[in-house]
């Protein structure tokens, strides 16, 4: 792998089975730049404890993601695939740049809000960014790495020095702080850090619930139906389309006013390769049902292969082991050397040998 190429990097966090929106959003996605670019690809582990869980799950999503990761062509021999906490550097970067950051850029994210909502607590807007905690739970706290997540999520970035970042669109705010701590550091300590661009696809990058259209699809749903999983069986994959909640009217068209309808053309087209056009011209005067139908069929087909690939990999604990350790050893060997710079230019005192 030349060192030459621009870096790619980008993660997606071990919190459960990944999800069609994942695929479709992001990791088909990285699979295109693998040739082009030198590519790290995270799981982090460390973002997924803001989030209350279950410590042996952790560890064995962790590694499954590792299995779905090159399920879904993320190829070993051509990514750096490594895990959050195995390298020195995240945290430690975090901090730094977390001493830069202004407590109100991270108290106006919409992602801390919507997190923060979930467990009933309020953050003003404006100038006024109290916390009001009246509506919230019985024993719910709001952690303070809810808050901080976005500075760790830039440490990701920064320690690679990445010029790209694929990410869905929900990330598009945190891709934004990232940029302004890159060239806060840069102005304020000499050019260090590249200033990395987002890329999102042109299809699937904002995959929604099925259940609620205007909302994402996320691992989380509380509706079990919400959600469609990588590694779903075909029956299931098909039951949740096929219960998809559509809208009035009766045209299979990509439109505001058809969040339903939308959400499943794009993953009719972002699975089959069709262009929105072909697909709307194919579709015309067809009933939701068979629409559907062609949805559910098209996902499970581009799914197969992904799902034939990771139930041959899932118990091979000894590959997956070897590559997360080839992954982690060209990780850590570039974060070392972030760090080292990062640290000399804030002034920390060399290490004596
Ligand atoms: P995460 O784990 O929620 O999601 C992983 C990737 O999947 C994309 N994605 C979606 N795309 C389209 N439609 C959806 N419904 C959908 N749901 C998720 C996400 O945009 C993401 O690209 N904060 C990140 C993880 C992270 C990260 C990073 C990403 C931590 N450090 C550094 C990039 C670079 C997250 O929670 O992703």
């Amino acid at each position: 792998m030349s060192d030459q190429r621009p870096t790619v990097l980008t993660c997606a966090q071990p919190t459960g089975q990944l999800t069609l929106g994942n695929y479709l959003g992001a990791i088909k996605n990285w699979v295109a730049l693998l040739d082009d670019y030198t590519c790290y690809f995270g799981i982090v582990d460390q973002h997924a404890i803001t989030v209350k869980g279950i410590p042996a799950e952790l560890r064995r999503n962790t590694l499954e993601c590792i299995a779905q990761y090159i399920a879904c062509g993320l190829d070993p021999e051509k990514a750096h695939l490594f895990v959050q906490s195995h390298i020195v550097g995240h945290t430690e970067l975090a901090w730094v740049l977390g001493c830069m950051t202004p407590i109100g850029d991270l108290q106006r994210m919409t992602q801390f809000k919507e997190k923060a909502s979930k467990l009933g607590f309020e953050i003003g807007s404006g100038d006024d960014l109290r916390i009001k905690n009246e509506g919230a739970r019985p024993g719910a706290t709001l952690n303070s790495g809810l808050l901080y997540y976005p500075v760790l999520m830039a440490a990701d970035i920064l320690l690679y020095n990445a010029h790209l970042v694929p990410t869905g669109e929900d990330q598009r705010q945190h891709l934004e702080l990232t940029r302004d701590l890159a060239q806060r550091f840069n102005a304020t300590y000499s050019e260090t850090f590249n200033v990395p661009e987002p890329h999102m696809g042109k299809v699937g990058a904002r995959i929604m619930s099925l259940q609620e259209p205007t909302k994402k699809m996320s691992k989380s749903d509380e509706n079990l139906n919400a959600t469609l999983f990588l590694l779903d069986e075909p029956a299931v994959l098909k039951k949740k389309i096929m219960s998809a909640v559509t809208d009035s009217g009766t045209e299979v068209v990509a439109r505001e006013d058809k969040p339903g309808i939308s959400n499943l053309l794009s993953m009719y087209t972002a699975s089959t390769g069709e262009s929105l056009d072909q697909a709307e011209n194919q579709f015309t005067g067809k009933q939701y049902g068979e629409f559907k139908a062609a949805v559910a069929d098209a996902v499970i087909a581009a799914l197969e292969p992904v799902q034939a690939k990771y139930k041959a990999l899932v118990s091979d604990k000894g590959y997956l082991q070897s590559v997360i350790k080839t992954g982690n050893e060209a990780a850590q060997k570039t974060a070392y050397k972030t760090l080292a710079k990062v640290y000399r230019k804030v002034g920390f005192m060399e290490r004596p040998r």
